[in-house]
């Protein structure tokens, strides 16, 4: 029976962390397991940055968006004399197994440890809702809202004054962000990496928009990483008979209160992690799946493809 276990947030933060957190520590404790909050992700690890967590510790951080222990990007983690000595770090606390929340990246440092004798499980964290072996990730629906929010924002303005906005949002290399706000808004476009980018198709759709269609506003949502959004917006201005004006949402959509809908995930995860730490299962993520907290090993998580959002990418069109 395991007795005492780490976690640790890593990679972007993403709300509804706080909640895992929460949760991790509050079933842990509620099972007689003593619960380490290692601080900012593989990094706490390998400086043995450790400190029990006690049921008080993480009161009120449950409506709380970041993460109460910090998370950092550590790339010296993929080296095997790194993980080594974080293995002994954790042996030396007699943490015995570890809940690691985070990105797949995260998820390959979980399955290292695991395979060196810790038993990790990963839940995933991040809000561009980019990890296979679930259907939502903790974070997702919070960037979401506060996506919808600030593009319902840019609607008014850009219908007042006859304009298309062109709005950037995160995903890195996934359009989930970009896809469920473009239909939540009634965008006009959608680009991402799904969609493709061809610039010419852009501004020929956007000339048929205010010539033909007579549309005095339009949406344009773009996942970041495919253009410079801001020129796209100035030759949009020199192209059609909208003039165009770029936002890019940035960094805050990682940030505020999570949903309900995150919390409830975070904390039904957390509560999943555990017990498969209790069973003695390593090496395996934590996934929602049709609504049923789910659990699969992490290499399998990895190999899977993924998830095609094509039933969507045809709503949108057929709403437009
Ligand atoms: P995310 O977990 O959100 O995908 P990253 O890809 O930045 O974010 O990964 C977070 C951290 O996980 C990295 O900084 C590194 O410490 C660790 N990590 C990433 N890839 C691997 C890997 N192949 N093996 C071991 N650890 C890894
Ligand atoms: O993975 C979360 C995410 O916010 C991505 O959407 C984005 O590409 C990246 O992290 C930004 O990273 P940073 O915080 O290092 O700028």
């Amino acid at each position: 029976m395991v007795r005492k276990i780490g976690v640790l947030t890593s990679g972007g933060d993403a709300p509804g962390m706080n909640a895992a957190i929460r949760s991790v520590t509050r079933i842990g404790l509620n099972n007689g397991i003593e619960v380490v909050g290692v601080y900012n992700g593989y990094r706490g690890l390998l400086e043995s940055s450790f400190e029990t967590l006690t049921r008080t510790d993480v009161s009120d951080i449950l409506d709380r968006g970041g993460t109460k222990l910090g998370t950092a990007r550590l790339p010296e983690f993929k080296e095997e004399e790194i993980q080594d000595q974080c293995i002994k770090n954790l042996k030396r606390e007699g943490i015995e197994a570890l809940v690691v929340v985070g990105g797949d990246g995260s998820y390959r440092g979980a399955l290292a440890l695991t395979k060196k004798g810790i038993n990790c499980i990963g839940l995933p964290g991040t809000i561009d809702n980019d990890i296979p072996g679930t259907d939502f990730t903790i974070g997702f629906d919070t960037a979401l809202n506060t996506c919808i929010e600030n593009v319902d924002k840019l609607r008014d303005t850009s219908s007042s004054h006859h304009r298309c906005s062109i709005v950037e949002v995160m995903g890195n290399h996934c359009g989930d962000l970009a896809l469920y706000t473009a239909i939540s808004c009634g965008a006009e476009m959608v680009i991402t990496p799904e969609t493709g980018y061809d610039e010419l198709e852009v501004i020929e759709n956007l000339r048929y928009l205010s010539d033909a269609a007579k549309k005095n506003h339009a949406i344009v949502i773009i996942s970041e990483k495919i253009t410079d959004t801001d020129a796209l917006a100035k030759k949009v201005s020199l192209s059609t008979n909208f003039s165009g004006r770029a936002t890019v949402l940035g960094h805050i959509q990682r940030g505020g209160s999570p949903t309900p809908t995150d919390r409830m995930l975070a904390s039904r995860m957390g509560e999943k992690a555990v017990d498969l730490l209790m069973e003695g299962i390593g090496g395996h993520c934590v996934g929602i799946i049709d609504n049923e907290i789910t659990s699969m090993p992490i290499q399998e998580a990895l190999e899977r493809p993924k998830k095609s959002r094509k039933q969507l990418y045809r709503l949108f069109d057929r709403l437009v």
